[in-house]
């Protein structure tokens, strides 16, 4: 299974902050923004990962995870040249997923709560169509929008309904079977100019190939997408982290909890930033 992390897009709500940098790489709590979907993509098992951003922000991801080797990864990159919507990311990476399954996840997507590697793992084993994680929200018109029948079972999808069906929005993880690059190929720009990633999943729909995975009340889907919102997701980070002792979104030490990478390596990664809190927490992972 590989994995795409979309990284594109303008940031333009979070102006100035987003002047010379892309929001992806901003900081939420004491780690870029980024780090956050790659350990989903981590815990999903996934080890081949595509990042796709600007032509001008694309050499920051790579002076950031090089070849991802150090923890274990296989990391590689992509431009896309101008946002032109999420499905296209799907193309872009369509030499890196070709014939396998795929995990497209959101460079601004913040998942947190208990059980989600199983969440994630006990789906990537069995991806059949398309499986969609849905969450609710009270403002779900700014998304794409997933209503369900009695049974639990997905009827329809909607890109920022003006009256949305449901509460549950659609959030920006999505797992694909081989099927999909065939279904992107076919989806034409929006009103709103973009291929939409809400396109592909209407298809799996139209196909009766469409799952949605409720995450629930219990779990966190955090939006960044404002000052406000980032601000409220870097405090919310920091409250977990400092209350139970842990790290949220760390990758060494979810590549050293997957087998990616081993204790030696851990110690190696946490001497090299020794001077940070972020490195002594590595170090505190490997037994004296
Ligand atoms: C995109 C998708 C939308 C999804 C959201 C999740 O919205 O189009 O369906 O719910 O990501 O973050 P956008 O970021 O383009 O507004």
């Amino acid at each position: 299974m590989k994995g795409i992390l979309l990284a594109g897009g303008s940031g333009t709500r979070l102006y100035p902050a987003t002047s010379v940098i892309t929001k992806h790489l901003l900081p939420v709590a004491a780690k870029p923004m980024i780090f956050y979907p790659l350990t989903v993509l981590m815990l999903a098992g996934i080890r081949d990962i595509l990042i796709i951003s600007s032509p001008h922000d694309l050499p920051r991801f790579r002076a950031l995870f090089k070849d991802g080797s150090h923890l274990g990864l296989n990391i590689s990159y992509a431009e896309q040249r101008e946002p032109k919507g999420i499905a296209e990311a799907l193309l872009i990476g369509a030499d890196h997923i070709r014939g396998e399954s795929s995990v497209l996840a959101l460079g601004d997507n913040i998942f947190h709560g208990h059980h989600f590697s199983d969440t994630l793992q006990g789906a990537a084993r069995e991806v059949e169509g398309c499986v969609l994680f849905g969450y609710p929200v009270h403002d779900p018109e700014r998304y794409g929008v997933g209503e369900t029948d009695g049974d639990g079972r997905l009827v329809s999808i909607e890109e920022k309904p003006e009256k949305p069906r449901s509460n549950r929005a659609i959030t920006g993880l999505y797992m694909y079977d081989h099927q999909v690059l065939d279904i992107a190929k076919n989806i034409r720009p929006s009103a709103r100019g973009e291929l939409e990633i809400t396109d592909v999943n209407r298809e799996y729909l139209a196909r009766g190939q469409a799952r949605l995975i409720n995450l629930g009340r219990g779990f966190a889907w955090l939006d960044t997408g404002t000052p406000e919102a980032l601000m409220q997701a870097g405090l919310y980070v920091q409250t977990m982290e400092e209350r139970q002792g842990v790290r949220i979104a760390c990758p060494e030490e979810v590549a050293l909890r997957m087998g990616f990478i081993d204790l030696e390596q851990c110690h190696r990664l946490g001497r090299q930033n020794a001077g940070s809190a972020y490195g002594q927490y590595l170090l505190s992972l490997v037994p004296a």
